[in-house]
């Protein structure tokens, strides 16, 4: 089994009758959301809200029931992937771009679970490019603002086209190569207007991590 695959299987086995589901995006976690949709067709009952248009997408195909995040009030379980993961926890996320909804989701949840393959796991945050979601209609002024943390950045493409995010902003992907404190920074990210939200999200009590392993074995961090 794939290790992403063994991750996400482990992962869905938390999910119990009743409960409210946050759907991650990625390539990881569409195969929590195969899962789920295979327990769905086997009588488990849930809601399910996603973090972005394709997860939506996805989750219909798989007949998961999907409510929208005005109509709830709580969250019971998020499974969602991840670009990074230091030993303290911390994460960077937003590969895709689903950062905003994603952060939502997890901060609203009463756990989080984070599935990633091992290629994943990292001494310090930084070597993958930090996503930060950026108001458009501002994006020089806070280009300048980012341009002070003496970072390479660049405004995410794709064929050549703006990357639009499903909130209709732009992605920045700042380059910092090493983040000592990604607390700290997160904070001063947010601090400067026109930063909608940064892909870093610090560890949490309500969180934990499965990491896959190639031969199908899986490994338990945190809570
Ligand atoms: C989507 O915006 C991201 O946060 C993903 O969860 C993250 O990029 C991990 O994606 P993969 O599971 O495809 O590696």
């Amino acid at each position: 089994m794939e290790a992403k695959a063994a991750a996400a299987e482990k992962a869905v086995e938390y999910i119990e009758n009743g409960m409210t589901v946050g759907l991650g995006s990625g390539s990881t976690s569409y195969y929590a959301i195969r899962k789920i949709g295979e327990r769905v067709s086997q009588g488990l009952r849930i809601r399910a809200v996603a973090s972005s248009t394709q997860t939506a997408s996805l989750a219909r195909e798989c007949r998961i029931r999907l409510t929208d995040l005005t109509a709830i009030d709580r969250i019971d379980i998020t499974i969602d992937g991840a670009d990074e993961v230091d030993k303290q926890l911390n994460l960077i996320k937003g590969g895709g771009g689903a950062l905003l909804r994603e952060k939502i989701l997890a901060y609203n949840s009463r756990q989080t679970i984070i599935i990633v393959d091992d290629s994943k796991l990292v001494d310090i945050l930084g070597k993958f490019p930090l996503p930060v979601e950026v108001a458009p209609f501002a994006v020089d002024l806070t280009l300048a603002q980012l341009k002070r943390f003496k970072i390479d950045l660049n405004i995410r493409e794709v064929q050549k086209e703006k990357f639009i995010t499903d909130n209709g902003n732009l992605i920045v992907d700042c380059h910092f190569s090493a983040i000592r404190d990604p607390e700290e920074l997160n904070m001063k990210l947010l601090l400067i207007p026109g930063i909608i939200e940064t892909g870093l999200f610090p560890h949490t009590p309500f969180t934990r991590v499965i990491v896959g392993y190639a031969d199908g074995a899986t490994q338990i961090l945190g809570a």
